[in-house]
Order: structure tokens, then C-alpha cells, then sequence
């Protein structure tokens, strides 16, 4: 690749003291971000749905880095039950939350529902992080200055029109797996901009919201596409995507630099590597943001009657 890289590892900066929440950050890029965070001694939860992985990428990253502060904590982002036991179990584990780096996702799978009857990706890339986002927001102002990092991507181009596609976020009829990824990722996009917004506009200036596109890079995120064992797979993941080191570092820009705080970084779509980016008009709509905001809060009211709503 031929962009010069405006961050990298070694501009990390030490994180002693911190605490850090990354979804998916059993594999892939998540992984990576974990363990170079840990490197610089920032305590890392592994938020991830499955035991297995998780606990293996924590044994991991303690011996890659030698920082014992490493733990797994449950969270299946197709469960919003799931998602609200992580919240308690961490709120009433810990009370402070400085970095919250909303980084799982799930790419082109076949067409399917949530536990709570919400599409898959959609569920995942979007709803689940909205709802661990709010529940997590009163930690996050208390720890400020603290940092959001939702991760979307490129593939937001997928997709044209936001409001049809919003009306029919869970329909199975006319679903296409490459336009609703490509929906759910400007779904993360338009959600950065309203918080930054909404926390700007509540006089909440300690709480740094932005999001990413990480880059087109080899991982297991193709699982949905292309046989893992594919030629196609082996051509895609060797000669046309970065390594998920190098994927990892815009992302980690966002998350751990203080250039975020100096230049009051807020609200921003950054692109490889921790360049500001551009991203398609209609995530830059104010009425779409709003119109996703209000949606996914009627929903979470529907799905989760207990939900008292956004406290911004
Ligand atoms: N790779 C790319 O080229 C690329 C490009 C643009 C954007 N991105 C974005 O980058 C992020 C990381 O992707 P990656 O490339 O690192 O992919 P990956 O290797 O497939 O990792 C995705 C992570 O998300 C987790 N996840 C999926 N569904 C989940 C659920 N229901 N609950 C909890 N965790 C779940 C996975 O856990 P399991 O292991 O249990 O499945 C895994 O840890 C994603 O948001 C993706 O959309 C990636």
C-alpha cells in the first residue's frame, strides 16, 4: 500500500491507568489493538461471545505483552440481554471506563435474525453497540477525558439511500447481504456524528466519539464471501488487503492518541492510515442521524421494555 503512515505502534502512548473495553478483540484487528494496547499497560476487557476464543486471545496477549491486566468478560451482540449483562457485570465491577472501542462486526452472512428478531448485521454492527454504547456513556463522561471508537468502513459506499433501507432494516424480502453491510456500517458513522453532537450540545466536551475504516484488511471477516480454503480467499488475502497490524493503527489512532484531544478530534470518519477520510454525503446528513437515533431507541424500547432511553 502506498499511503504513508501518519501513525504507528510506536506512537502509542503509555496507557498506565487506563481501562479499556474492545468488542471482537479475540481475532482479527481487535486483537491486534488489544495487544499493542496492553503493550503500552492499558487494562484490556476482551468483550467477545465465545469462552473459547476469548479466554485463548487473553492467555495470548498476557504472554505477548507480559501485562497481567487482561480479561475476558461475555458479550454476544446478537443477545441485547447479553449485551445489558455485560453492562451490569462491568458497571458493577469497575468505575471508571476510559476507552470503549466498538470494533466487532460481522460482514455479508446470509440473511438472519438476532435473538431479538433483528437482522444480523444490523444487530451486531449497529444495534448492540448503540445499546452498550448508552449504557456504558454516564462511565465514560465520569472517566472523561475518554474516547469512542465505532468502526465502520469503506463498504458504507455499498449502499445510496438511508432512509428506505432504515425502514426495512430487519426485512428478509429484497434482502441483499452487500447492502446491509454496507447500511450497518453507515449506520456507525451517522451514530458517531449525533453522540458527538448531542454531547456537544449538552456542554459534554471530555468524551472524544469518532469512527474508522480500518482499511481492506486480511482477516476472518471474508468468511461470509469466500471459502476460507478458496483460491479466490488466498488471492484476496495475500495480494489485495494490508495485514491486520497495519489495519489495526487507524483505529488505534482515534482511540489512544493525544492528538485527538489536542486538535479536538469529535465526531470524525478517519481512514488509513489516521487520515480524516471521506465519506458519502448522506452520512452526513443531519436528518438521517437524527432519523437513526430515534429509530434505534424505539427499538431498543420495544425489544428491551426496561430501557429508560439515552441519557443525552
Ligand atoms: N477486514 C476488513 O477488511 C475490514 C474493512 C472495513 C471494516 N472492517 C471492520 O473492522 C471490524 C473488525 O473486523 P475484522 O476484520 O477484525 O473481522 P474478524 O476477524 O472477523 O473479527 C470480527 C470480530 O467480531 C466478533 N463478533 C462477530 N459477531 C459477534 C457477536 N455477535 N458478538 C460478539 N462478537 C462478535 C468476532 O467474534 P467471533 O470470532 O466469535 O466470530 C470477531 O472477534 C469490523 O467491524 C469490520 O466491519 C473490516
Amino acid at each position: 500500500m502506498i499511503w504513508t503512515k501518519h501513525f504507528e505502534f510506536a506512537n502509542i502512548p503509555d496507557l498506565t491507568g487506563k481501562l479499556a473495553i474492545i468488542t471482537g478483540s479475540n481475532t482479527g484487528i481487535g486483537k491486534v489493538c488489544a495487544t499493542e494496547m496492553a503493550r503500552k499497560n492499558c487494562q484490556i476487557i476482551v468483550a467477545s461471545r465465545s469462552e473459547d476464543k476469548g479466554q485463548a486471545a487473553v492467555a495470548d496477549i498476557k504472554s505477548a505483552t507480559g501485562n497481567e491486566k487482561v480479561e475476558y468478560m461475555k458479550l454476544d451482540l446478537l443477545s441485547l440481554k447479553s449485551v445489558k449483562a455485560f453492562a451490569e457485570e462491568f458497571k458493577a465491577k469497575y468505575d471508571k471506563l476510559n476507552i470503549l472501542l466498538n470494533n466487532a462486526g460481522v460482514m455479508m452472512c446470509p440473511y438472519g435474525l438476532s435473538e431479538d428478531g433483528i437482522e444480523t448485521q444490523f444487530a451486531t454492527n449497529h444495534v448492540a453497540h448503540y445499546y452498550l454504547t448508552m449504557q456504558l456513556l454516564p462511565i465514560l463522561i465520569k472517566s472523561g477525558p475518554s474516547r469512542i471508537v465505532n468502526v465502520s468502513s469503506m463498504g458504507h459506499l455499498f449502499t445510496s439511500a438511508f432512509a428506505p433501507a432504515l425502514e426495512k432494516s430487519s426485512e428478509q424480502k429484497g434482502y441483499n447481504a452487500t447492502i446491509q453491510y454496507g447500511f450497518t456500517k453507515a449506520c456507525n458513522i451517522l451514530f458517531t456524528r449525533e453522540l458527538a453532537k448531542r454531547l456537544e450540545a449538552k456542554g459534554i466536551n471530555n468524551v472524544y466519539v469518532n469512527c474508522n475504516h480500518p482499511g481492506i484488511v486480511s482477516s476472518e471477516l471474508s468468511r461470509h464471501i469466500v471459502s476460507q480454503k478458496s483460491f479466490l480467499d488466498k488471492v484476496y488475502n495475500n495480494y489485495m488487503t494490508i495485514t491486520t497490524e497495519n489495519g489495526s493503527l487507524t483505529q488505534l489512532y482515534l482511540a489512544t492518541s493525544p492528538e485527538v484531544e489536542s486538535k479536538s478530534v469529535k465526531g470524525q470518519y478517519y481512514v488509513p492510515y489516521a487520515r480524516p477520510g471521506w465519506s458519502n454525503p448522506y452520512t452526513r446528513n443531519q436528518k438521517n442521524a437524527a432519523d437513526l437515533w430515534d429509530f434505534t431507541e424505539k427499538l431498543l424500547k420495544e425489544k428491551m421494555p426496561d430501557y429508560q432511553g439515552a441519557t443525552i
